[in-house]
């Protein structure tokens, strides 16, 4: 699909890739509704955009539906919804029913919300887009963070699920998932995500709009993520010891460092 001149929304779009997207959609000629629950933030790049800022909560369910009326209102229907707000975390099981709670909240029911609340009227327009963005980790794993791995495979779960069930009915979908990237998520450092390099914001956008452009399900800024699905799938238990290595690997790093 061609953005020029389609109505878009995107969430977190106040910073990082979000805000790199926004950016590019809005370069591509899009008219873009951001979202984010920074309201500032947010503000800051409608206005540079040219666009609509909504203070939206993605966990919200009437936030969400609140931000699609007024895309809705503002631009007239949706063509394009990219539902990439999420949050980090770390620990494992341990992690306090709260703390899964909150992740599951937004890294995965956002995307329900999402799709919830536009799927129904492109169905019967016979066609519009959904993307989200998920993770590396949603297809492989993440060392260090049950929640982030857990959250993110579910959120492709939910994106395969879509295209194979409403394609024929004309939806596309696009999943995003990259390994490290600059953002407020990654100050501290892209930590094991970032053995295959940094990306820029803007190296997402670029990589999101070539597969938009060719209706491609699957988004790999970095292009080694397929090469390590592929070992996974021939292998799984291979893998599996590989990735026991990697992390025993990474730790003993870490703790050098320290
Ligand atoms: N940075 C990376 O290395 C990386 C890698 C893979 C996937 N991701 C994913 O990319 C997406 C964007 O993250 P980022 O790296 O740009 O981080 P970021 O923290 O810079 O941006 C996330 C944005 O989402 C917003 N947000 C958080 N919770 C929200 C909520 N409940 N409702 C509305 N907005 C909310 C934040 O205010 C922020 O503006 C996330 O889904 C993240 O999991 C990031």
């Amino acid at each position: 699909m061609k953005l020029e001149g389609k109505v878009t929304v995107v969430t977190g779009a106040a910073s990082g890739i979000g805000r790199g997207i926004a950016r590019r959609f809005a370069d591509e000629g899009a008219k873009v509704v951001c979202a984010d629950i920074d309201e500032a933030g947010v503000q800051a790049v409608a206005d540079e955009i040219g666009g609509i800022g909504v203070v939206t909560d993605v966990s919200v369910e009437s936030d969400v539906q609140r931000l699609t009326k007024t895309a809705e209102e503002s631009y007239g229907d949706i063509d394009l919804f990219f539902s990439n707000a999420g949050i980090g975390t770390s620990g494992g099981v341990e992690v306090p029913d709260e703390g899964w709670q909150r992740i599951w909240e937004i890294n995965l029911v956002s995307h329900i919300y999402a799709a919830r609340a536009v799927l129904p009227k492109m169905i019967e327009r016979g066609h519009g887009y959904i993307c989200s963005t998920a993770s590396a980790a949603g297809l492989l794993t993440q060392i260090g963070s049950a929640p982030y791995a857990v959250t993110k495979h579910a959120a492709v779960a939910l994106a395969e699920w879509i295209a194979v069930t409403h394609g024929d009915q004309g939806i596309r979908v696009s999943v995003l998932c990259p390994q490290a990237v600059r953002s407020k998520m990654t100050a501290g450092g892209g930590g094991v995500a970032s053995v295959d390099g940094m990306l820029e914001p803007e190296d997402v956008a670029e990589a999101v709009v070539q597969a938009i452009e060719r209706e491609q399900f699957l988004i790999l800024p970095h292009p080694e993520v397929l090469t390590y699905m592929q070992r996974k799938t021939s292998d799984y238990d291979r893998w599996l010891r590989g990735m026991r290595r990697f992390q025993a690997d990474w730790r003993s790093r870490q703790s050098s460092d320290n």
